[in-house]
Parts: structure tokens; sequence; C-alpha cells
């Protein structure tokens, strides 16, 4: 069968292969006194709140199961923007939400309506792997630029201007970051939305961790820059909804229409029980919940990075959100003979039985010196992977 270029052009995702190969180790030490401890996984260890699954029941009890308007439930799509108000003081119109199957049909609907084949997205390296594919189905090319900790791992203004050429549409970033859980500073990402607002480009901001933010300086919306700068988000993450599959994109108000048009034809609405359950996620119950969560993850980052650090395991830039530590395994790797993060990950696994995300995924600068830990997992369970690690790390002295 003749498979279009398209879909040959999307790589795999290797961090799947990693995923397998933890689950069928942890098959067989199970019922071990070693049972595998998952630090790969990016999805929080929660659930939705009460009154979100109650909303979820009632909606399905009471047949409100039909499709809905394209862009969403008007109700949920005023809900939203009236959560911007509440929690990052900014006005956001509902008519410039459009609720989507998750943050990834945003930045798929973002890509189709606004990347030509041939055009180039910046973004940073190292970052969320399927980017690159969103804007390759959309038959442009994602040019990644190489990131440091200098920067947080995120692109420069200096860079951007750099690296913009003739067929440069625009950039994508993501912040707080996945892998790093890192975010741009609100000075650099102004000057880049100044840039690339001066030639006509897309300011495209993955803000799906900006609700699990740890840090003043950073926690706020890209989206008080401007109309024209268009944000992703989801209920995925803060509102630990991963599977629920529902999230939104901010849009610049002569966007809407042409995102409607797509989304209409290709999904036809998200998913109709979601929504409705998604209106309890604002209830002040819930919200009080999220926030008691937010304080979780932020104890499990101060507990666990700096014993990486302890280990020789350095996290170059704290994260400031998000779940992730972005560690350099280098010299685990070196005292184990093994060439980098990818092979580390798999002996960490077999050594350990502790699952960790090699950096290959998410770029190529440096990226064979990165493991990506998520700390979306109990204290108990970092406290135990730790206490592994540490014995490794004895061993080895
Ligand atoms: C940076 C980033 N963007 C988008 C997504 C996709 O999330 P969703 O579940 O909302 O589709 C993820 C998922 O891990 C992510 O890390």
């Amino acid at each position: 069968m003749r498979i279009a270029g398209r879909a040959e052009r999307i790589e795999p995702f290797y961090v799947m292969e990693v995923a397998k190969a933890a689950e069928r180790l942890a098959r067989e030490s199970a019922a071990s006194d070693r049972p595998m401890v998952f630090l790969n996984i990016g999805e929080p260890d929660f659930t939705a709140p009460p009154a979100v699954q109650a909303a979820a029941e009632r909606a399905i009890r009471d047949g409100r199961t039909q499709y809905t308007a394209a862009c969403g439930l008007p109700a949920l799509r005023e809900r939203i923007a009236a959560w911007y108000g509440e929690r990052f003081g900014v006005q956001v119109p509902a008519r410039r939400i459009v609720v989507t199957a998750g943050a990834s049909a945003a930045l798929q609907l973002a890509c189709l309506a606004l990347v030509d084949p041939g055009d180039e997205i910046l973004m940073p390296d190292p970052s969320y792997p399927c980017n690159r594919q969103f804007v390759s189905a959309a038959e442009g090319r994602a040019v990644l630029l190489p990131t440091d900790a200098a920067g947080r791992f995120q692109l420069t203004a200096g860079q951007v201007e750099a690296a913009w050429g003739p067929r440069t549409r625009g950039v994508l970033l993501a912040s707080p970051s996945n892998p790093t859980g890192t975010s741009i500073h609100p000075a650099e990402l102004a000057r880049i939305h100044a840039f690339v607002r001066a030639r006509g480009g897309i300011t495209l901001l993955d803000e799906i961790y900006l609700g699990l933010s740890y840090d003043e300086t950073f926690g706020h919306t890209g989206l008080a820059l401007g109309e024209d700068l268009i944000s992703v988000n989801s209920f995925s993450k803060y509102f630990s909804m991963t599977g629920w599959r529902l999230g939104w994109l901010v849009v610049p108000e002569a966007l809407v229409p042409v995102v409607e048009r797509l989304a209409q034809n290709l999904f036809i609405c998200p998913s109709t029980v979601a929504q409705h359950a998604a209106l309890a996620c604002f209830e002040p119950d819930s919200i009080a919940e999220y926030e008691r969560r937010r304080g979780e993850f932020k104890a499990r980052r101060d507990f666990f990075i700096p014993q990486l650090e302890q280990l020789g395991l350095p996290v170059p830039v704290v994260p400031d959100g998000a779940f992730y530590a972005w560690a350099d395994c280098s010299a685990w790797a070196q005292r184990w003979g093994l060439p980098g993060s990818w092979e580390f990950a798999f002996e960490l696994m077999k050594r350990a039985h502790v699952a960790v995300t090699p950096g290959r995924d998410f770029g190529q600068h440096a990226t064979q010196r990165f493991v990506r830990f998520s700390t979306a997992s109990s204290l108990a369970h970092l406290q135990e992977a730790v206490a592994r690690m540490k014995a490794l790390h004895e061993d080895a002295a």
C-alpha cells in the first residue's frame, strides 16, 4: 500500500518504546520487593475531583450527550474567559476561545489554519516532540533552535531574529516547557512577540502547564501581550483530566471563523460529556482541590530536585512549573560505560526498576546527555526511587 508522504514524515515516538519496556519489566517485577516506579509518565496521578465526576454523570443521566457547537458550549467558553480574569487578571472575551479535544487538537487546528506547505516554524530544542509533527502534518517545517540553561531552555529574541528567514511563519513556544518545566522570562517573551509581530508572523504559545506554576515571576499568561498572540491550553494537566480529551485555543477574533470551519469539518465538536463536566472545574471546591494539588506538585519538586543534585544527576535550571526534571545523566552514563541517556534510561530501569524518559524524542541538542524525570508521582514513590538510585550510587563509589 502506498503511504502518503505526510504520514511517512511523522517521526516515531521513541518514548513509547521505553514505556513498553517499562510495562514489560513492571509485570515481571510486580510481585518482587521492588515493583517498577514510573517516573516517565507526563500526566497527573490525580483524577477529576468529585464535583467534576458528578457533573459528567449528570450529563450522561440527563441525556445531554448530543453534539455541541464546534467551538464548544457557550457556557464553557464563558467560564474559561472568566477564569482568565480571576486567575491572571487578563480580559479574554469568550468569543475568542475555541474549546478543543485537548491541547493536541488545539495545536493541530492552529497549524492547519496558519501553516502553508514549506512554511517554517521556529521552536526550542528541546521541546514537546508532537509539536514538530503538528507542523509537519500541515506540510510545514519545524526548525529546532538549540537552547541552554542560561536561557532557561527557551528561545531568546536574538535567536529568533537570527533564524528568521523568508519562509519563517512564526514561533511555537511552551511555557512552562515539557521536558524542562522551565518558563520563558516574560520580558524575553515580550521581545520575541514584538519582533514576530513586526515581521507579520505568529506567536503560538502553549500554556498547558501554566496552571501548575510555582513562581510569581513566571505565572502569567502571554495573552496580556495582545490579541495576536495565540495561546493553547488544556484540562489535562492543572485540571487532572488527561483522558477526557478537552482543551482550548485562544485566537485573534478574525481567526475564529477560520478555526471554527476547520473544527466543524475535522472534529464536529469536542466531547460533550467532558465539556459539561469541565464546567464544574471552576466551582470553588474544585479550584480549592486543584490548588491543594498544585501545592503538592511543588512539594514534590522541592524534595526531588535537591536529591537528584546529590545523586550526581544535576538539573541545570530549577523548574518553575509543571512536573518534570530535566537532569544531566552524563556522569552516570560514563560510569556505567554507556554512550548516552537512551542507554542510561534502559539500564536504570533494569538495575533500579525506575522508569524515566530519555532525551532523544525532545530534539537533538545535547539530548543524549539528558533524561526527563516526571514528578507526577506520589512523594512515597519519589522517595523510593531516590533510595534505589542512592543504593546504586553508593555501590559505584
Ligand atoms: C507541552 C505539551 N503540549 C501539549 C500536550 C498535549 O496535551 P493534551 O492532553 O491536552 O492533548 C502535552 C501533553 O503532554 C504537552 O506536554
